[in-house]
C-alpha cells in the first residue's frame, strides 16, 4: 500500500491518520477537512474511563496531551421540578471538541502525515489514493453518493434537540427537567473545560410544536435559531446563574440514527458517524469513531496493507461491538424521547429508570459506583411492594408477589418452551422430570409450553394438547409433583398453531424448524397467506371455525382450571393463530375481523372472554403477544398499548410481552434485553404488571428489570434449558440464604459454594 486519504478530519479521520502513519510508516497518509484549523462546531466531548484506556493503549502521545486538559468528575445531578438528588461514582472526562481536534491534528502532522484544511472533497472518486477513509461525519456525501454500496439507513429521532454552550460551569453532569406548559423539557449539561459547560436542550415533538419552536426560515451552517436560544434560556434561565447561552450552529435537529448494511466497498471504508451513530446520551460517538479508527488500522497491520483482505476483517470484528453501543444508544435515546412516561413515577424510580436508562448500567454497576444512593433506591422499592420481603436482606429477584389469588415466591419465571416429545397430546415422563426438575430448581413460576386446543392446532405431533381426558389425565401428575414438591407457581400455556401448524419435529429437520409433515393437516387462519413462500396456504377461517376454535380454548381452559394450574396463559404471539388476527400483515379480511384494531382483536378477545368465564377469577390470566411484528406494516410499540388495554379490559390481568416471529422477513435487534422496553412502556403506559423475556440472564437483569419497574416477573428460557437450578444457584451466588430450599439438598448448597471458593465449609445450612 502506497497512499491512505481520509475524507474527513474529526476524530475518525485524524486518529487513523496517526495510527496508521505509527503502524506502516511507509504508507503516506492525507487527510481532507473542509473547514479551517480552529473552527468546529460543538463544545465539549465525554469520555467514559473505558475509552480513555482504549486510547491511552492506542496512542500514548496523544492520551497524554488529551489528558492533561481534561475535566474529571464523577458526581452526576438530577434537578427535576426544583428537587434536586446526587449521585457519585460515574466516571467521566471532557474536553473541548476543538482541542481535541487541535491535538490530533498537530499529532497528525508531527508523525509526518498532512491535514490539508479548506479542501473540500467534492469527489472521492478522483482521489489518488489506494484505501479512502470515509470520516466525514453524520451527513456524509460520499457515503450518500456510494449509497448503493453502503446501503445506509438514515431514521431520524422522535424529539427535537439543540446544542448550546455556556459560561455557566455545571461542575457536574447535570440532567435538568422543568415540566413546561407545552410539555417535559430537558436539559443534558456536562462541563468540559474551565468555566465551560455543554448544554443540550430536548423536548419531545409534541411539546416543541405546542411551544412554537419550528423556524419561519431556514438557517445557514454555522447560524444560530434565536428562537431556540430563548427559549432554553428562560425554561432553564434559573439553573445558568444569569449566564446566557452561547450558539455555534445551534439550530433544532432530530438526532439521525446512521448505520449502513456495508462498511466497505472496493477502496472505500466508512467509518465514525459516517458508518454509524449513536445517541448523545451515551457519549459514545467519538470513542466509536476512535475506536473504529484503531480497529480499522490493526485490520491493515495484520493484513500486511492487503486493503482487500483486511476491509471484510474489519468490518467483521467491529460490526458487533458497535451495534450493541447503538442498540444501548438506542434504548438511551428512547427513553428521554418518552420522558413523560416515567415523569410522574416516584422520585427514586425516576432516578434509577433514568440512570439505567441504556440497560447497559444495572442495579450491581450502581451499588459499586454509588453504594448509599442505590441502597436507598432498593429500600424505597420494597417499600412500595405489597408483599413484604422475607429478610431485610432480600435482593429484588428474590421479592415475592403477588397477582390475584397467587403468591410467586420470586421474579423469575421458566419462559414455555416447546419439547415436540408428548404422544398423542399426552405430556409423558419427560415432561415430568423437564417441568418437575425447574420447579425444584427454584423459580418462582413454571410454565408448560404452549399446549394445544385441538389435534391440527398443534406445531408439531409431538406438541401436548388438551382437548380429551386422556391428556387430562397425563398432565395430573406433573401438576401434582410441582405442588406437593415445591413452592413453584404452576402456568399454562394454551394455543392454537393457525398457519404454522402441521409441521415436523425441528430435530428430525435440522435447522429449519418449519418443514411441514407429510399428508393432511387443516392449517386454519384468518386470511389465506402462508407463513413463507412455498409453505402451505392456510384456510381463511369461517364463523364456524371461530365457533369451533373458541370453544376449544374454553374447553382446554377449563381442563386447565380442573387440573389445578395456578396460572393460565393464551398464547396471542409468535405468529400462531390468534396472533395472525392481530397483525395486519397477516389478517387481511374485509369483515368485522379484519381492517382497524379493535376489528383484528374481535376473535381473539372473544378467546378471551370465553376462557375468562371458565377460568375461575381469583386465579390471573395471562396473554402473551408479540408487541412488535419488526416489520414495516407491522404490530407496532403504540399497538401493543392498545392491545393490552383491550386485553385488560376484558378480564386478563398480566401481559407476557414478547415480539416477533409474526412474518418471516422481520428484521428484529437481538441483544440484552432486546423485548424489555417493550414490557417497560406497557407496564408505565397501562399501569398492567407484565412479564418480559428475552435474554434475561443474570441475577443483576432480574434485579434491574424489577426495581426500575420495567416488569413484575422475568421469564427464562433457554439459560433454564442446561440449568434447571437457575434459581437455587442464584440465590447461593449472592449469598441469600432466605430463598426455600429442597431438604433433599441442602447439602449441595456448599458444594457449589465451593466451587467458588474452595475454603468453604462441606456442610452447612
Ligand atoms: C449534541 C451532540 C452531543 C454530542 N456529545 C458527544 C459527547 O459528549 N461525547 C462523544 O464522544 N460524542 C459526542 N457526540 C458525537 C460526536 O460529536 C461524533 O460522534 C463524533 O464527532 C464523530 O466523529 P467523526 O470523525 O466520525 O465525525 P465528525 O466529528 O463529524 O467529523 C467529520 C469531519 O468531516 C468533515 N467533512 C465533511 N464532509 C467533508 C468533505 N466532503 N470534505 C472534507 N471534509 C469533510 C467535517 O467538516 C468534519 O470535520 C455528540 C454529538 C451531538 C450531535
Ligand atoms: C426450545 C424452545 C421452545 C420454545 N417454545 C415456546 C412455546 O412453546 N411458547 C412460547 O410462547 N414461546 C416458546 N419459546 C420462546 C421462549 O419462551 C422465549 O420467549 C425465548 O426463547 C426468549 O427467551 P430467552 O432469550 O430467555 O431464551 C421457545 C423457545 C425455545 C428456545
Amino acid at each position: 500500500m502506497r497512499r491512505i486519504v481520509c475524507v474527513g478530519g474529526g476524530p475518525a479521520g485524524l486518529f487513523t491518520a496517526i495510527l496508521a502513519r505509527k503502524a506502516l510508516p511507509d504508507v503516506e497518509v492525507t487527510v481532507f477537512e473542509r473547514n479551517p484549523y480552529d473552527a468546529t462546531y460543538g463544545f465539549g466531548v465525554v469520555f467514559s474511563d473505558e475509552t480513555l484506556g482504549n486510547i491511552a493503549d492506542a496512542d500514548p502521545v496523544s492520551f497524554e496531551r488529551i489528558e492533561a486538559e481534561f475535566r474529571y468528575w464523577s458526581d452526576l445531578e438530577i434537578r427535576k421540578d426544583g428537587e434536586v438528588t446526587r449521585t457519585t461514582g460515574h466516571g467521566f472526562a471532557a474536553f473541548p471538541r476543538l482541542r481535541l481536534l487541535q491535538i490530533l491534528t498537530d499529532r497528525v502532522r508531527e508523525l509526518g502525515a498532512e491535514v490539508r484544511f479548506s479542501e473540500n472533497v467534492a469527489d472521492p472518486t478522483s482521489l489518488d489514493a489506494d484505501l479512502v477513509v470515509v470520516a466525514d461525519g453524520v451527513n456524509s456525501a460520499t457515503r450518500r453518493a456510494l449509497a448503493d454500496r453502503f446501503v445506509p439507513h438514515v431514521v431520524p429521532g422522535a424529539a427535537r434537540y439543540a446544542w448550546f454552550g455556556t459560561e455557566h460551569d455545571f461542575g457536574i453532569f447535570t440532567f435538568l427537567f422543568e415540566r413546561t406548559p407545552y410539555g417535559v423539557v430537558q436539559a443534558h449539561c456536562y462541563p468540559y473545560a474551565g468555566g465551560l459547560s455543554t448544554f443540550i436542550i430536548e423536548m419531545s415533538e409534541a411539546a416543541w410544536q405546542a411551544a412554537g419552536l419550528e423556524p419561519d426560515r431556514t438557517f445557514a451552517p454555522g447560524e444560530t435559531d434565536p428562537a431556540a436560544k430563548a427559549f432554553a434560556e428562560k425554561v432553564f434561565g434559573d439553573h445558568l446563574g444569569g449566564r446566557e447561552l452561547i450558539g455555534n450552529n445551534s439550530q433544532w435537529i432530530r438526532f439521525p440514527e446512521v448505520s449502513a448494511e456495508r462498511w466497505w466497498w472496493d477502496r472505500y471504508v466508512i467509518i465514525g458517524d459516517a458508518a454509524h451513530t449513536a445517541h448523545f446520551s451515551i457519549g459514545s460517538g467519538t470513542k466509536l469513531a476512535m475506536e473504529d479508527a484503531i480497529a480499522l488500522v490493526d485490520a491493515l497491520v495484520s493484513h500486511d496493507g492487503d486493503v482487500a483482505s483486511a476491509l471484510p476483517a474489519y468490518e467483521r470484528d467491529r460490526r458487533p461491538q458497535v451495534e450493541s453501543t447503538q442498540r444501548a444508544a438506542r434504548t438511551s435515546q428512547a427513553w428521554f424521547e418518552s420522558v413523560d412516561r416515567y415523569y410522574d413515577l416516584p422520585r427514586k424510580q425516576f432516578d434509577f429508570q433514568l440512570l439505567t436508562r441504556s440497560q447497559r448500567i444495572t442495579l450491581a454497576n450502581l451499588r459499586i459506583r454509588d453504594p448509599q444512593s442505590t441502597e436507598d433506591i432498593v429500600d424505597d422499592w420494597r417499600s412500595r411492594q405489597e408483599l413484604p420481603a422475607p429478610r431485610p436482606d432480600t435482593p429484588p429477584m428474590f421479592h415475592p408477589y403477588r397477582l390475584k389469588g397467587v403468591t410467586f415466591p420470586n421474579r423469575v419465571g421458566v419462559s414455555p418452551m416447546a419439547q415436540y416429545c408428548a404422544v398423542d397430546g399426552k405430556p409423558t415422563d419427560w415432561h415430568l422430570v423437564h417441568l418437575g426438575s425447574r420447579a425444584v430448581g427454584g423459580a418462582g413460576l413454571v410454565m408448560v409450553e404452549m399446549t394445544c386446543v385441538s389435534p391440527e392446532g398443534r406445531i408439531t405431533p409431538g406438541c401436548p394438547g388438551l382437548w380429551n381426558d386422556e391428556q387430562q389425565e397425563a398432565f395430573r401428575p406433573i401438576v401434582e409433583f410441582v405442588h406437593r414438591h415445591t413452592q413453584a407457581v404452576l402456568g399454562m400455556q394454551l394455543g392454537h398453531s393457525g398457519r404454522k401448524g402441521g409441521m415436523r419435529v425441528p430435530w428430525e429437520v435440522g435447522d429449519d424448524e418449519l418443514v411441514p409433515v407429510d399428508g393432511e393437516w387443516e392449517r386454519l387462519a384468518p386470511s389465506p397467506i402462508p407463513f413463507r413462500k412455498g409453505a402451505p396456504v392456510p384456510t381463511p377461517m369461517t364463523r364456524r371455525h371461530m365457533d369451533e376454535v373458541r370453544d376449544q380454548f374454553a374447553e382446554a381452559a377449563a381442563r386447565t382450571a380442573t387440573l389445578g394450574f395456578d396460572l393460565l396463559e393464551l398464547h396471542m404471539a409468535h405468529g400462531y393463530l390468534l396472533s395472525s388476527f392481530i397483525s395486519p400483515l397477516t389478517n387481511q379480511r374485509d369483515d368485522d375481523y379484519g381492517g382497524r384494531l379493535v376489528n383484528r382483536m374481535r376473535f381473539p378477545l372473544e378467546v378471551v372472554d370465553a376462557v375468562r368465564e371458565v377460568w375461575p377469577q381469583n386465579l390471573p390470566l395471562s396473554v402473551r403477544i408479540s408487541a412488535t411484528d419488526w416489520a414495516a406494516g407491522g404490530t407496532s410499540g403504540d399497538d401493543a398499548v392498545e392491545i393490552a388495554r383491550m386485553l385488560a379490559d376484558h378480564g386478563v390481568d398480566i401481559i407476557d410481552v414478547s415480539t416477533g416471529q409474526v412474518v418471516e422477513h422481520q428484521q428484529p435487534r437481538y441483544g440484552r434485553l432486546w423485548q424489555t422496553p417493550f414490557s417497560d412502556r406497557i407496564r408505565l403506559e397501562t399501569g398492567l404488571p407484565t412479564m418480559t423475556v428475552g435474554a434475561v440472564s443474570s441475577i443483576d437483569d432480574v434485579d434491574t428489570v424489577v426495581v426500575a419497574g420495567r416488569a413484575d416477573l422475568c421469564l427464562i428460557a433457554r439459560p433454564h434449558l442446561v440449568d434447571p437450578y437457575w434459581t437455587l444457584n442464584a440465590a447461593i451466588d449472592v449469598g441469600y440464604a432466605g430463598h426455600p430450599w429442597p431438604p433433599q439438598y441442602l447439602r449441595g448448597k456448599p458444594a457449589r459454594r465451593r466451587e467458588q471458593d474452595p475454603n468453604q465449609r462441606l456442610i452447612d445450612r
